[in-house]
């Protein structure tokens, strides 16, 4: 069993604060079966207008408007060229194998000169929201792989007792593995659980069990019970990291307080539906009181707009009023609704893996860039 990354950071020399004039470049987008041409309204760089048209209805001409040039929906990213070679190369024939993708996506991830900037200290990124099913952690995977595929080294701690991060990653996690529960309840080293994501390097995995879900009852009576995932991390000596992120279950029990405990921000994806906003002010409540006595360094420092229809005005009035009320911390990329976002995961894979050409993949990289290139984010 593969535990993590060696002890020291690799060597950063050399490496530029920004890529933006040596890429990273994508693969021109593909259109994608099954999604009803939904796909491209994924994001908008600065200088173009967002939700220009978006009630149009028409799938392809929302969300992403140049605001010059020659006009007309173009797709997220940049044009083609070198590492975006690469992938269509590794596309070239109909069926794509598994071993071809992921070999296309490793010598990706080997070209240094594609690498995003790196934070100075490990970035703790919890990633909650009490509502079920609004992406927590089709994010945390899809952000995780995509920055470990850019030069980082990335853990993601699954606190979620359905282990659907682990299923993503393509990590064991049956009842015998040896788990975040057993670091949480039986104060194992997170040295002894912490596992290798098997198609993507530098990205790792502290899986959860079925065991977790009576972790919320057996935290109550243990000695700090709120800070016991954070004391784990500290331990660990997180900083050979450049992320670890922190998926959550939907609710706003001790696991969630542990994880808000444990980070220094806070990710919120919203799903672009109806009841969006809906238990944000408990969510905030509760980050509000963690901040008072837990943790005071915590900060809600990114909203990440999920499952975006751009079929509908809805979603482009929920996005419109996230944005009104949270203003720059949300991102400017929207993840769209995606039918290979959510196949991905039945293959114990990312969709950056899955389909890197899809939109969905597309999208997940440019949030992921976006966050990569900001700082830690604004003040709650
Ligand atoms: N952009 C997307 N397009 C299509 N389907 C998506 C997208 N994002 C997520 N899904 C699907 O929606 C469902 C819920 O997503 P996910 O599991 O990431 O949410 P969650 O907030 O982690 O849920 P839970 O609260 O149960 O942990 C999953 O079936 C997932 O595959
Ligand atoms: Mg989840």
């Amino acid at each position: 069993m593969s535990t993590g990354p060696g002890v020291d950071r690799p060597d950063r020399a050399g490496e530029s604060p920004d890529d933006s004039s040596s890429g990273p470049e994508r693969p021109e987008q593909a259109p994608e079966a099954g999604e009803g041409g939904a796909a491209g309204a994924a994001s908008a760089p600065s200088g173009h207008a967002m939700w220009a048209d978006t009630t149009s209805g028409t799938a392809d001409n929302v969300g992403y408007v140049p605001t010059g040039g020659s006009g007309g929906a173009q797709p997220p990213g940049r044009s083609s060229q070198g590492e975006s070679e690469l992938v269509r190369e590794a596309l070239k024939d109909a069926k794509v194998s598994h071993e071809t993708t992921v070999t296309a996506l490793k010598a990706m991830a080997g070209r240094r000169e594609r690498e995003w900037p790196r934070p100075g200290a490990c970035r703790v990124i919890t990633i909650a929201n009490q509502k079920g099913g609004v992406g927590k952690t089709t994010s945390s995977v899809n952000i995780a792989a995509s920055l470990a595929l850019h030069g980082a080294q990335v853990l993601v701690v699954d606190l979620d007792p359905q282990g659907n991060a682990s299923t993503a990653l393509g990590v064991d996690h049956h009842a015998e593995i040896p788990s975040i529960y057993d670091v949480l309840i039986e104060d194992t080293p997170m040295a002894d659980i912490v596992v290798a994501a098997p198609d993507i390097p530098n990205l790792f995995c502290a899986p959860a069990t079925l065991n977790l879900a009576g972790a919320e009852i057996e935290l109550v009576s243990k000695v700090a019970r709120e800070s016991r995932l954070r004391r784990a991390l500290d331990a660990y000596e997180t900083d050979k990291f450049d992320y670890v992120l922190i998926d959550c279950p939907p609710s706003l029990g001790l696991l969630t307080v542990n994880a808000l405990v444990g980070g220094d921000e806070l990710l919120i994806p919203i799903q672009c539906e109806y009841y969006a906003l809906e238990g944000l002010g408990q969510l905030i409540r509760t980050v509000d009181l963690v901040k008072a006595h837990l943790n005071p360094a915590l900060n809600v420092s990114t909203i990440l707009l999920t499952m975006y229809d751009a079929r509908t005005r809805l979603a482009a009035q929920v996005a419109e009023d996230v944005r009104q009320h949270f203003g720059d911390i949300v991102l400017k990329t929207v993840i769209p609704r995606s039918v290979r976002v959510s196949e991905a995961p039945s293959y114990g894979q990312s969709v950056i893996t899955y389909d890197p050409g899809s939109s969905g993949a597309l999208a997940y990289s440019e949030a992921a860039s976006e966050m990569a290139h900001r700082n830690a984010g604004a003040a709650t």
